[in-house]
């Protein structure tokens, strides 16, 4: 009886460590630069997902709404001008978003590709980033989906770490030891835009702004839809599945 309990513990982990081989196989034979861009609404699990196939596929993870957290840590220019509209739900402007982007996937460790958290999250900072993207990568885009009703029970139940970013929920994926970071032992703290009545606001204007970008890659046909109502490991072994059909494809082209 202990031994099956063992085992079906064990299923998920190694059934993704199954997985992990063949991709970074697939991966490793195509010298095409991916572009993986996560999109979603708030609280669906795009950070939670971006950080594990960061550490997978050893591509850098690039979270626009991280990006602006630490400009406001630093007290920058733009973290200040950006914090006045995060803390309100709304979108920071394009045009401080597309400067700040730009400048770090200029960066050497981006060369191979990188994947993106947050971004594009209007229609025209997707066609301005396509603009100068052109043909130089594949673009993949994996739409999480989420309840809202679920949505709120994961961002009122979130801490995040103050110094890496990574996220826990305090029930799905506590941290080992309660209010310290597993992976830096940084302090837990609840995001400043995680209050119920902030999370209504961020959700409306996802809907309004962000919501028709996943028209815009349904036509360029580069669109994977995955349900995040799945648990954590789930939701990655379908994306793992999904890649490494995609890097198979690449090589043969
Ligand atoms: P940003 O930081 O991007 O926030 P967001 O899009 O609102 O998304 P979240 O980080 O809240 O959620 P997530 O999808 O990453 O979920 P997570 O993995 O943490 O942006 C913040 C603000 O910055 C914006 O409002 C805007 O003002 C500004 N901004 C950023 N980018 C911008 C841009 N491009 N343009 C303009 N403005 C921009 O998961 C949530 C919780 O659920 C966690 O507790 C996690 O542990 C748990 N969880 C995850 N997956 C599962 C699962 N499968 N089962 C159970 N629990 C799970
Ligand atoms: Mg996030």
């Amino acid at each position: 009886m202990f031994k099956l309990l063992w085992m079906l513990m064990l299923t998920p982990t190694l059934s993704i460590a199954s997985l992990k081989a063949p991709l970074l196989e697939a991966q490793n034979q195509t010298s095409q630069t991916v572009v993986l861009i996560l999109l979603g609404p708030p609280g669906a699990g795009k950070g939670t997902q971006a950080n594990i196939l960061s550490d997978t596929l050893q591509l850098p993870h690039i979270s626009t709404g991280d990006l602006l957290r630490s400009n406001i840590k630093e007290g920058t220019e733009l973290g200040k001008t950006a914090k006045g509209y995060m803390d309100q739900g709304k979108l920071v402007p394009d045009d401080l978003i597309l400067d700040m982007l730009f400048a770090r996937v200029a960066n050497e460790d981006c060369q191979r590709g990188y994947i993106l958290d947050g971004f594009p999250r209007t229609l025209p900072q997707a066609e301005a980033y396509d603009k100068r993207l052109g043909t130089s990568a594949k673009t993949i885009a994996l739409n999480l989906s989420l309840s809202n009703e679920e949505i709120i029970n994961r961002l009122s139940k979130r801490v995040t770490c103050k110094e890496c970013n990574t996220p826990y929920h305090l029930i799905h994926s506590p941290p080992k030891t309660e209010g310290k970071c597993d992976e830096c032992g940084g302090t837990l703290i609840q995001r400043s835009d995680d209050k119920e009545e902030v999370i209504q606001k961020r959700l409306n204007v996802y809907e309004k702004q962000t919501a028709p970008l996943i028209e815009y890659y349904s036509k360029e046909n580069a669109l994977k839809q995955v349900s995040c109502s799945q648990s954590i490991d789930d939701v990655l072994t379908e994306i793992l599945d999904y890649l490494r059909e995609i890097y198979r494809s690449l090589k043969e082209e």
